[in-house]
């Protein structure tokens, strides 16, 4: 039994936690740190069965019964804490990104080499079962060279101003799981990226500093060129689609939907719409990517996303972002550490 403490008990320390507790068999969570926690979340903690609770997560990194630790607090925390954790001997898995600045994330990389312990980023898509079918086909050779790549990645509703201020802007915070993707599907290093955008959905947005729409081409070492289209707002809900066309074919998936009826009438022909947003989406991929973790860990394996898979996206949203305000292709080569 793996033993896990959960670092952040919000939106997405949670989904963690109930995913661990009702589906992972083999691991459980023993203990859980944020030091906001109201009292709602103590009664969630003790329904779900969660008997330590601390504000303080170095009582979890001290706790010699945790065997690893799911770093789920904000952003900015997630270098430090890794490091801390690494250095305590608990099996991480980070969620993305590691970090806004790569100059931490080398430091975390530096820590964790020669270490015994495991580092998994959650790049969670991954292993959704749509993604893992067009995956597979670019795997087994059915469509063969990959030439071009297509993702559509666009959200149902913007953030709030607050959110849009902290993020790190939507490159390294939403486009962040668009660039994983592309590398994931094809295998291959991007070594250049133009960026189009602009605040369309919500002019504050502009006025904070950020975009809310973009269109991004990146090219591949392999020579492959990939586009992604991301929005802030979708009208009809989370808009997550792919394809890869290459020698022999191509492979496409679209958005999954709580069911696949069409009903046609006199007045017109008419489906549901996706699922609304990644919580009802990714629901199963986030499952899957922990099982996998905590197999990694009980057969001392290796992770499916390590820490250079958490690296190399957080490279190319800075060199998006550098392309976006110099009007320009940006080589990666040109992010300097
Ligand atoms: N993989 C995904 O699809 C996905 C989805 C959502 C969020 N995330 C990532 O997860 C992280 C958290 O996002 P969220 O939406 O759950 O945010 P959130 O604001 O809902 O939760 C963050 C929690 O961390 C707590 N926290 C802050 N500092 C802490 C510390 N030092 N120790 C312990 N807890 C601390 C806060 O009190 C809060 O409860 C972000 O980095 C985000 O990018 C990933």
């Amino acid at each position: 039994m793996v033993h896990i403490g959960i670092i952040g008990a919000g939106r997405i320390g949670k989904v963690h936690a109930e995913s661990i507790m009702n589906h992972i068999p083999g691991a459980v969570v023993t203990a859980i740190a944020d030091p906001f926690m109201n009292d709602d979340t103590k009664k969630w903690c003790l329904a779900l069965g969660i008997k330590k609770i601390a504000a303080d997560y170095r009582a979890i990194l001290e706790d010699p019964e945790i065997d690893a630790v799911m770093i789920c607090s904000s952003t900015d925390t997630h270098a430090d804490i890794s490091m801390e954790a690494i250095q305590c001997g608990k099996h991480v898995f980070c969620e993305k990104p590691i970090s806004q600045d790569l100059k931490k994330i080398h430091e975390v990389m530096e820590i964790l080499k020669g270490s015994p312990v495991k580092f998994q980023v959650g790049f969670n898509r991954r292993f959704d079962h749509n993604f893992e079918a067009v995956k597979a086909a670019v795997t087994n050779g059915s469509i063969g060279d990959v030439h071009i790549v297509k993702i559509t990645s666009r959200d149902p509703e913007a953030p709030s101003l607050a959110y849009v201020k902290s993020s790190g802007g939507m490159f390294l915070d939403m486009t962040i799981h668009d660039f994983d993707m592309v590398r994931y599907l094809t295998q291959s290093e991007v070594t250049e990226v133009y960026a189009v955008g602009d605040a369309l959905v919500n002019p504050a947005i502009r006025d904070a500093g950020d975009i809310d729409t973009a269109i991004i081409t990146l090219t591949l070492e392999t020579g492959a060129i990939a586009v992604i289209d991301n929005s802030r707002k979708a009208a009809y809900g989370y808009d997550q689609r792919a394809e890869v066309f290459g020698s022999k074919g191509q492979v496409a998936v679209t958005n999954d939907t709580v069911s696949k009826a069409v009903i046609s009438t006199a007045e017109g022909v008419c489906q549901e719409k996706p699922l609304y947003f990644f919580l009802e989406r990714y629901m199963a991929s986030f499952t899957k990517e922990v099982t996998q973790f905590v197999k990694a860990v009980e057969d001392n394996t290796e992770v499916p996303v390590n820490i250079t898979d958490g690296l190399m996206p957080v490279l190319i949203a800075k060199a998006a972002k550098l392309s976006l305000e110099e009007h320009r292709p940006v080589k990666l080569s040109e992010i300097i550490v």
